[in-house]
């Protein structure tokens, strides 16, 4: 039997979630939203997919949650994203409302799940939902430095003219505009991309790397980034199924470390088939720790806007 997998909100992100999921055989997968005729339409168009892009894997499109019980993974990205001019910030009370009511109904249908937060503002969001569910913190994690460190990445093997895959890169700290690229940590080939770049070009890619959800926002005008997004999650979603035990930058409940406690904020993690395994500790240095404390102190303002 395939493992489930529960996609709620069935826009942007959440059809691509689902599409790539099948794509790779991970899961079947129920996609719920509250647009009457949008998971279901969409759900049957990706399920005569399968023929020609030679998938098993069944969908099934919902307006209702009862389809989603027991499912091994759920991914929230229901709820609103930003539009011109907007900070991830501005969406706080709105999406708040949102994730609420859907963290509550699914987390009672699947009391073992483990949660995948998309929704933005993401730190916040998390925190909100692992609140909401109960559950323990392992089961909850936001998507974000994935996305964020796919960004700096293909920047750095542009400016390189190299091959992608080459490229690793961290970027810590919150979803938003303080997040914290890591360029001593950031490699080509294993080879630091400090040693590569002079630092003005390196400064450069951290800005534009920070800036990546705005500049994709004020070219798509209508909506934000959904492709790069999507496939975060996904190999989120195949370390876990697959029991990988993948180190990736996540948003994880951290209990003192960093310094920081009993907040999520954006940190490399262990991921497996129990969900984050483990809290990986990095040497930072006193700048860098410096830019991440801030970062947590920006996310602690949100949760606390939300009385969390
Ligand atoms: P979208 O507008 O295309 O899709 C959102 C969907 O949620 C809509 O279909 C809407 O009907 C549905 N929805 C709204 N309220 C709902 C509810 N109560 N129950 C079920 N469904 C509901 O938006 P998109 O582009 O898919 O983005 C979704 C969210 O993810 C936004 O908040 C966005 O800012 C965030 N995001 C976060 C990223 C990250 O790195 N963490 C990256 C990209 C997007
Ligand atoms: C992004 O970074 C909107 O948070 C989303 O593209």
């Amino acid at each position: 039997m395939r493992p489930k997998v529960t996609v709620v909100g069935a826009g942007n992100v959440g059809a691509s979630v689902a599409q790539y999921t099948v794509e790779k055989e991970l899961a079947d997968v129920v996609l719920v939203d509250v647009i009457e005729g949008v998971p279901q339409g969409k759900g049957l168009d990706l399920l005569q997919a399968g023929p020609i892009h030679h998938y098993d894997s069944r969908l099934t499109g919902s307006n209702s949650y009862d389809e989603t019980g027991n499912s091994d993974i759920v991914v929230v990205t229901a709820g609103f994203p930003r539009k011109p001019g907007m900070t991830r910030d501005d969406l706080l009370f709105k999406n708040a409302e949102v994730v609420q009511v859907v963290t509550q109904e699914v987390a009672r249908r699947s009391p073992n799940a483990i949660l995948i937060m998309v929704t933005n503002p993401l730190d916040a969001m998390v925190q909100l939902a692992w609140k909401v569910s109960g559950f323990p913190p392992h089961r909850v994690m936001g998507m974000a430095g994935i996305l964020d460190s796919a960004r700096f990445r293909t920047f750095i093997a542009m400016e390189l003219g190299v091959s992608v895959e080459n490229v690793t890169a961290f970027v810590l700290g919150g979803h938003g505009d303080t997040m914290v690229p890591l360029p001593r940590y950031s490699t080509v080939a294993g080879i630091p991309i400090t040693e590569l770049l002079p630092r003005d070009k390196i400064d450069a890619l951290v800005k534009r790397t920070a800036n990546g959800g705005a500049e994709i926002v004020a070219l798509l005008k209508t909506g934000s980034a959904f492709y790069a997004p999507a496939a975060a999650v996904v190999e989120m979603m195949e370390a876990i199924l697959k029991d990988k035990k993948k180190i990736l930058p996540c948003a994880a409940y951290l209990d003192g470390q960093y310094g920081v406690k009993g907040l999520y904020v954006g940190v490399p993690v262990k991921l497996g088939r129990m969900g984050v395994e483990q809290v990986i500790e990095i040497k930072l240095t006193p700048e860098e720790d410096v830019a991440f404390k801030k970062s947590a102190a920006a996310v602690r303002e949100l949760v606390e806007k939300l009385k969390l």
